[in-house]
């Protein structure tokens, strides 16, 4: 079988459950979203024929809400938290650090390898290790907190994401004094 007959095989897998009519469109998506990392063009046409819609009606919907990607997400994204806690402990400088190793201008960016990516995150309680990241890996939906962080730690913990190190050796890189 073709790896894209493959690949639309799967997804209409993950989205038989869903019916027209229903108000299954966002669920639908959602789903996806979530096993494939994005909603490519194609997963937007099988969604679109499971409930009867146009592929463009999809495409408008998702491009609505800010959470639906286009395009596929990097191995790691470095999720920058953004709460009051984090930037009152210098966690700006820690973004600018993040993008400067990374040769990225802005939240949200991935590097030209679609190795390592930067995305916005906002504060989920744990403000005692602020400030703080997490970092998300893409083909294992893991996600690990990494606090106390100061610009120092953030460029190593970035530097060897970038150079190909394991989400693991990167944490390491970041504890070091
Ligand atoms: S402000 Fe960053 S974890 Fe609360």
């Amino acid at each position: 079988m073709p790896l894209e007959t493959e690949a639309r095989a799967q997804i209409r897998a993950l989205v038989a459950e869903f019916r027209p009519e229903h108000g299954d469109l966002l669920a639908a998506m959602h789903k996806v979203q979530h096993h494939l990392g994005y909603l490519s063009r194609e997963a937007m046409e099988v969604i679109a024929d499971q409930l009867n819609l146009f592929a463009a009606e999809v495409y408008g919907a998702a491009s609505f809400y800010e959470e639906f990607r286009f395009a596929p997400p990097a191995q790691t994204n470095i999720r920058w938290c953004s709460g009051p806690a984090c930037r009152l402990k210098n966690g700006g400088g820690i973004r600018d650090a993040l993008l400067a190793t990374l040769g990225v201008s802005e939240i949200p960016a991935d590097t030209e390898d679609g190795r390592v990516g930067v995305i916005l995150g906002q504060c989920n309680g744990t403000c005692e290790i602020a400030p703080m990241v997490w970092l998300e890996q893409h083909s294992t939906h893991r996600i690990e907190p990494v606090g106390s962080l100061n610009a120092a730690r953030a460029i190593r913990m970035a530097r060897a994401l970038r150079d190909g190190s394991t989400v693991e050796a990167s944490i390491e890189e970041a504890r070091r004094a």
